[in-house]
C-alpha cells in the first residue's frame, strides 16, 4: 500500500515534529506536508488530494473550523481529526458535529495513530458502503427501465395479436359462415341442411371463442372507449366467470389519462382480479374509480382471507412485484392490505391530461 498523505494544519515547526513522531512510533508509513494559511491549505486539498487532515483548532492567520468546514465543502469524504493544545469541550463538539472524525489533545498524541488508523478504515467502510449503494441504485434504475421497455414492447405486441386474430381470423370465419348459408339456401339436397347447420354453429361458437382470445389478449374497449368502460368491461367477465358478487362504482365521466398510464392501471386490475379468483376464497368484490382532482384511485376490496405478511413480502411473489413496478412506472403506487376481513389494493396515480 502507498503511504498515507497526511496534510497538516500546524503554525508550530516543534509540534508538527512531535506529531511526526508520534505518526512514526505507531508504525504509520506516511508523506507530510505542513501549512499554516487557507491559501496553503486549499492549494493542497486540491492538488495534493490528502488521504487525511490533521488540524490545530486556533492559529494565528488560519482556524481549525474554518479548515473543517472547507473539507466539508470541497473533500467532504476525506477525514479530518483536530489535534489541539487545549481541550474545551464546547469547541469539541461543535467540530465533531461540523463532521470532524476525532478531536486531540497535544497531551495525548500518542493516542494519534490508533485514531488516524480507524478514521481512515472507518471512511473507507463507508466509502465501500455508499459505492455499493450508488450501483445498487444504478442497477435498479436499470431494471425498472428494462421492466417498462419490456412491458410497453409486449403490450404493442398484444395488441398487433389480438387485432391480427380479431380482424382476419374473425372475417375468415364471418365469410365462411355467409357460403354456408349460401349453400343451405340453394342447395336441393336436404340431407346436408342439418350437416350445414352443425357447421354453421361450430362456425358460430368459434367466432366467439376468437373474440375472446382476442380480448383476452388485449381488450379493445380499452384502446377505443377508455379507462372506465374496460374496467366495467372486466368487471362483467370476471363477474360472469367467477360467479362472485361484484359491486362497482365508477366515475360518470371518462377519465382523461394516457394510454400507457390506463394500461398499467388495467392490467393492475386484473392480476388483482386473478388473485382474488386464485387466493382469496371470497364471494364478493368491491371495485372503485375515482378521479378526484389531478389523483386517480382505483380500490379494489374483496371479503376473503385477506393475504398474510409473509406473502406481501415473499420473494416469490412475482405478481405483486410486477404491480408495485407498474404503479412506480405509472409514477403511482400500490399499497395491499391484507389483514381484517379480506385483502384490500388500493392504487394511486396522478393523472396528466392526455395530449
Ligand atoms: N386477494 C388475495 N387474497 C388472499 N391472498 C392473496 C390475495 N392476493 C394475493 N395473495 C397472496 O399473495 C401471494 C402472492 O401473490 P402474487 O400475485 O405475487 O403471486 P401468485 O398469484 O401466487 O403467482 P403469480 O406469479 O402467478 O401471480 C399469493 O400466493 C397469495 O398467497
Ligand atoms: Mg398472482
Amino acid at each position: 500500500m502507498s503511504p498515507l498523505k497526511i496534510l497538516i494544519v500546524e503554525d508550530s515547526a516543534t509540534d508538527y515534529e512531535l506529531i511526526r513522531y508520534e505518526l512514526a512510533k505507531g508504525a504509520i508509513r506516511y508523506d507530510s506536508v505542513r501549512v499554516e494559511t487557507e491559501e496553503q491549505f486549499l492549494h493542497h486539498l486540491h492538488a495534493w488530494n490528502p488521504d487525511i487532515v490533521l488540524s490545530d483548532y486556533t492559529l494565528p492567520d488560519f482556524d481549525g473550523m474554518t479548515a473543517l468546514l472547507l473539507v466539508q465543502k470541497h473533500r467532504s469524504h476525506t477525514p479530518f481529526i483536530v489535534v489541539t493544545g487545549s481541550i474545551n469541550e464546547e469547541t469539541a463538539v461543535n467540530c465533531m458535529k461540523a463532521g470532524a472524525a476525532d478531536y486531540l489533545i497535544k497531551d495525548r498524541l500518542d493516542r494519534l495513530p490508533l485514531a488516524v488508523r480507524s478514521a481512515i478504515e472507518r471512511y473507507r467502510v463507508e466509502k465501500d458502503k455508499r459505492e455499493a449503494e450508488e450501483q445498487l441504485l444504478r442497477h435498479s434504475e436499470q431494471l425498472r427501465k428494462l421492466h417498462a421497455y419490456l412491458q410497453t414492447a409486449i403490450e404493442k405486441e398484444r395488441t398487433a395479436i389480438a387485432r391480427e386474430i380479431h380482424d382476419q381470423l374473425g372475417q375468415a370465419l364471418t365469410g365462411l359462415k355467409m357460403d354456408l348459408s349460401w349453400i343451405e339456401r340453394h342447395s336441393p339436397d336436404h340431407t346436408l341442411t342439418e350437416k350445414l347447420q352443425s357447421m354453421s354453429g361450430l362456425i358460430d361458437d368459434t367466432i366467439t371463442l376468437v373474440r375472446r382470445i382476442s380480448s383476452d389478449l388485449r381488450p379493445a374497449v380499452l384502446d377505443n372507449l377508455g379507462l372506465a368502460a374496460a374496467i366495467e368491461w372486466q368487471t362483467d367477465e370476471f363477474r360472469k366467470r367467477s360467479g362472485m358478487a361484484c359491486e362497482v362504482e365508477l366515475p360518470k365521466d371518462d377519465i382523461p389519462l394516457d394510454l400507457n398510464k390506463s394500461t398499467a392501471v388495467f392490467r393492475i386490475f386484473q392480476e388483482t382480479l386473478t388473485n382474488i379468483v386464485r387466493h382469496s376464497g371470497a364471494t364478493r368484490v368491491r371495485i372503485s374509480l375515482k378521479a378526484d382532482g389531478s389523483r386517480l384511485t382505483l380500490t379494489v376490496a374483496d371479503n376473503g382471507r385477506g393475504i398474510s405478511q409473509e406473502a406481501l413480502q415473499s420473494p416469490s411473489a412475482l405478481g405483486l412485484a410486477g404491480m408495485r413496478e407498474r404503479a412506480v412506472i405509472a409514477g403511482g403506487k400500490l399499497d395491499i392490505a391484507g389483514s381484517g376481513a379480506g385483502a384490500t389494493v388500493t392504487l394511486t396515480l396522478p393523472m396528466e391530461v392526455s395530449a
